[in-house]
């Protein structure tokens, strides 16, 4: 059949519409993993349920599209190290399992962190019983994977938004130096393992230089550092690309490597720019600040889609310096993001969705790699 000029139009119009609204992924396309296999690693976060393998074709979805893992939670200290005379390595086991049974680059987060921590290492006072329980936690668990855990976050998250140290158990207990025994006993561990300081919003300028000037201090001091790990918890507008081009220039001009270890692009308004406390704000509220509760808008996710685009062309241009990129999840029901820092929201900002469907931000970070062909 003959189509007349007007049906032949229509007809065409129909079918760009429909592929730009369901993007369905064409068998034979290269995967993320794929594209990037000579820039960086593509890696992603994994919940407990993940690393159990409790869902077949959520298996198969991290293979395919990534090479790197990283515990989303499982190696926290309060779950390896959940009493002073107690380890705890069920989980960590089946995770590290999972990563050579898949071929992964294999992260370990995180040996120092005040969050997630175990009780009892928040009661210590003082600094010999600080570096005891620090000798025993960094050595035993790094020992215990030595040679199968690729990098490890050493240190996370010590600095204050003004670049001065965090008031932590580690630091009162012990003071400024506990960042150089964590390296050096984690590089005595296991010599090979790449060490790593991991921080968010090392894009802002005051904590960006006070990152700069502990990560000298510790080279200073005969520590082994092999890179830093941007988190990357960024939204559509900020920081600027500028500011993010900034960071990788000022951490690899250590002679240090750059990560991006837990990225996400949150499409949601903050808290904090909601200013007075009306209370008849309240309601009106709650929906101003989960404003997309069953879809995304189409000019939402096409921003999403530029952001990242924008983002990983700027990785690109530094991919010399950049080890590894990270998304803090698989898909967007994962995501943290959907309950911090408001809990019972409906997010949006990794590259797959609910569905485990690749998003156009997916499609467009595929594409900036294809186009470069
Ligand atoms: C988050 C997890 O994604 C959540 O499931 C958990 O409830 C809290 O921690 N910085 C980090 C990550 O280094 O470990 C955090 O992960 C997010 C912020």
């Amino acid at each position: 059949m003959k189509l007349t000029k007007p049906l032949f139009i229509l007809v065409t119009v129909l079918a760009i519409s429909s592929c730009t609204k369901i993007y369905k992924k064409p068998e034979t396309a290269v995967t993320i993993k794929e594209a990037y296999k000579e820039n960086f690693y593509i890696g992603t976060a994994l919940s407990q349920s993940q690393i159990e393998e409790k869902d077949p074709m959520v298996t198969a979805l991290i293979s395919k599209e990534f090479n790197s893992i990283t515990p989303e939670n499982i190696m926290k200290s309060m779950f390896t190290h959940p009493e002073q005379d107690r380890f705890d390595f069920k989980l960590s086991d089946k995770y590290v399992a999972f990563g050579e049974k898949h071929n992964m680059f294999i992260h370990g987060h995180t040996l120092i962190w005040h969050s997630q921590l175990a009780p009892w290492m928040a009661q210590i006072k003082d600094s010999t019983a600080m570096a005891d329980m620090m000798t025993n936690h960094i050595t035993t668990i790094v020992s215990k994977y030595k040679g199968r855990i690729n990098s490890w976050d050493v240190v996370n998250e010590a600095l204050n938004e003004d670049g001065t140290l965090r008031k932590s158990v580690f630091l009162n207990s012990y003071g400024k130096d506990f960042l150089t025994l964590a390296f050096k006993l984690a590089a005595k561990a296991d010599p090979k393992t790449d060490l790593y300081y991991n921080d968010y919003n090392l894009c802002n300028a005051k904590k960006r230089k006070g990152a700069v000037d502990m990560i000298k201090n510790l080279q200073k001091n005969g520590a082994k550092i092999d890179g830093v790990g941007e988190q990357g918890h960024w939204n559509l507008t900020s920081p600027s690309l500028d500011e993010i081009e900034q960071t990788i220039l000022d951490f690899s001009a250590l002679g240090i490597k750059v990560a991006f270890t837990e990225l996400d692009i949150t499409v949601l308004p903050s808290p904090w720019d909601v200013v007075g406390a009306d209370v008849n704000q309240k309601s009106e509220a709650n929906e101003k600040m989960n404003p997309y509760p069953k879809v995304l808008p189409d000019s939402v996710q096409q921003q999403l889609a530029a952001r990242y685009e924008a983002i990983f062309k700027l990785f690109l241009k530094h991919q010399d310096k950049i080890s590894r990129v990270t998304l803090w999840g698989v898909n967007d029901g994962q995501s943290w993001l959907n309950d911090w820092p408001i809990r019972g929201r409906t997010n949006y900002p990794l590259l797959f969705d609910r569905e485990f469907k690749p998003k156009e931000a997916y499609t467009s970070v595929l594409k900036l790699k294809e186009a470069k062909k």
